[in-house]
């Protein structure tokens, strides 16, 4: 495997990634667009994922993870080498379309994977969806609309929409006898859309909430919000946040002497990949989300096992979501045998695919969204534990898609 790597992406981001993928062909290193080597030029998959910035750990995790999938497969899709073309999203909706534009127009890439934030994915969708080319793979933006008004045939999903992991999460707050809660998130897709389903299943459930805190993104300056929230003494706080900002904003939390008052919940986001930074301030803390770190599944212990001899680190959700999208791109194009035009016979493949997954077994909805248990996780020792299963393969309701 190489990669082409577009700048802005700091040499630290390179060297981390070219470590992670020790053995293999380094990730700095550029291969001329077009270079045939053997009988067939390499699949190139673009990857439109942030290296800088609040999400840069959840960009690097979910590379790795892919990185690793492939590398287990003998680092081929469909019998042919494979070359990354990777850009730094920056996590600029402005600059997305031109990003997207850039891999499908100028790199020809065969497949496009990303991005992380929801405001990203819509805007891409809007590009590959109405192109019907190339297959587009999400390995982690939650926007609904993207399975839901904007899905195409060529658009997948091996994340979670934003309401999948949201959704079950009021219900659990409701259960734990909870009456009042506060929202509070980063004002864009994401944050919207999850605290919105928190909130609908937190209301059906009995529940009250008394105020919707909105923080623009990716503002981590939160002493306004919590004096708020310390004001309004509700039962329970229903929070998303993710990466660098969440670290943040649990540290602050805990700071403000609200931990002990008001219990934190939120989909798990909030504390996935970033709970051993945050410390004292996460422990016992409980999210919903489509991944525990100790699941007790063939699938899940080899995967860690693997993760922590390739990069010497734990894995997280986020480098699940890459290695499965490694798994789908090897089952699209093992249908083809390595024809990466034969799109119509890909996409039927992708569609039938059913992956054992370390998140458990997963499939894909007819909206190209997947399909997934929803555990409930408490932090112990850093470790994101699983304590039940809260939804069992759920589905995303999909509502505007025209494929459903
Ligand atoms: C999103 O923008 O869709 C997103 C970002 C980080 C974590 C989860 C969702």
């Amino acid at each position: 495997m190489t990669a082409k790597i577009y700048e802005p992406m700091s040499r630290r981001t390179l060297l981390g990634t070219a470590a992670a993928t020790a053995g293999l062909a380094t990730a700095a290193s550029i291969v001329p667009f077009g270079v045939a080597i053997g009988a067939q030029a390499k699949v190139r998959i673009g990857i439109l994922l942030p290296y800088s910035g609040t999400y840069a750990m959840l960009g690097n995790a979910i590379t790795d993870g892919l990185k690793l999938r492939l590398a287990e497969a003998g680092g081929k899709l469909g019998g042919r080498d494979v070359e990354f073309v990777i850009v730094d999203s920056q996590m600029s909706v402005p600059k997305a379309p031109q990003n997207t534009q850039k891999l499908i127009a100028k790199e020809k890439v065969d497949f496009l994977v990303g991005p992380v934030h929801s405001g990203i994915a819509a805007a891409m969708a809007k590009i590959v969806g109405r192109a019907g080319n190339p297959i587009m793979i999400v390995p982690n933006a939650g926007s609904n609309a993207v399975t839901g008004p904007l899905c195409a045939s060529n658009i997948f999903r091996t994340s979670f929409s934003n309401w999948q992991p949201a959704y079950p999460g009021g219900k659990v707050m409701a259960d734990d006898g909870h009456k009042t809660a506060v929202t509070i998130a980063w004002k864009y897709g994401a944050g919207i859309q999850m605290m919105a389903a928190g909130k609908s299943s937190f209301e059906k459930a009995g529940g009250k909430v008394v105020k919707d805190i909105q923080v623009p993104f990716p503002s981590v300056e939160f002493q306004a919000n919590l004096s708020e929230i310390a004001a309004l003494k509700p039962d329970a706080v229903f929070a998303f946040f993710s990466g660098g900002g969440a670290v943040k904003f649990v540290k602050d939390y805990a700071a403000a002497g609200l931990k002990e008052k008001i219990p934190l919940y939120g989909p798990g986001f909030l504390t996935e990949g970033v709970s051993m930074a945050q410390g004292a301030a996460a422990e016992g803390i409980k999210t919903t989300l489509h991944y525990a770190d100790n699941l007790d599944n063939a699938a899940n212990k080899a995967f860690r096992a693997g993760y922590k001899k390739m990069y010497g680190k734990e894995a997280n959700v986020f480098s699940v979501q890459g290695y499965d999208t490694g798994s789908l791109l090897l089952i699209a194009m093992d249908a083809v045998k390595g024809d990466s035009g034969a799109k119509k016979a890909m996409i039927a493949a992708m569609e039938k695919a059913k992956i054992a997954s370390p998140r458990g077994d997963i499939s894909f909805s007819a909206a190209h969204n997947v399909v997934q248990d929803i555990y409930l996780r408490k932090v112990v020792k850093g470790h994101q534990n699983l304590m039940g299963v809260v939804a069992k393969q759920l589905a995303d309701p999909a509502r505007g898609c025209r494929l459903a």
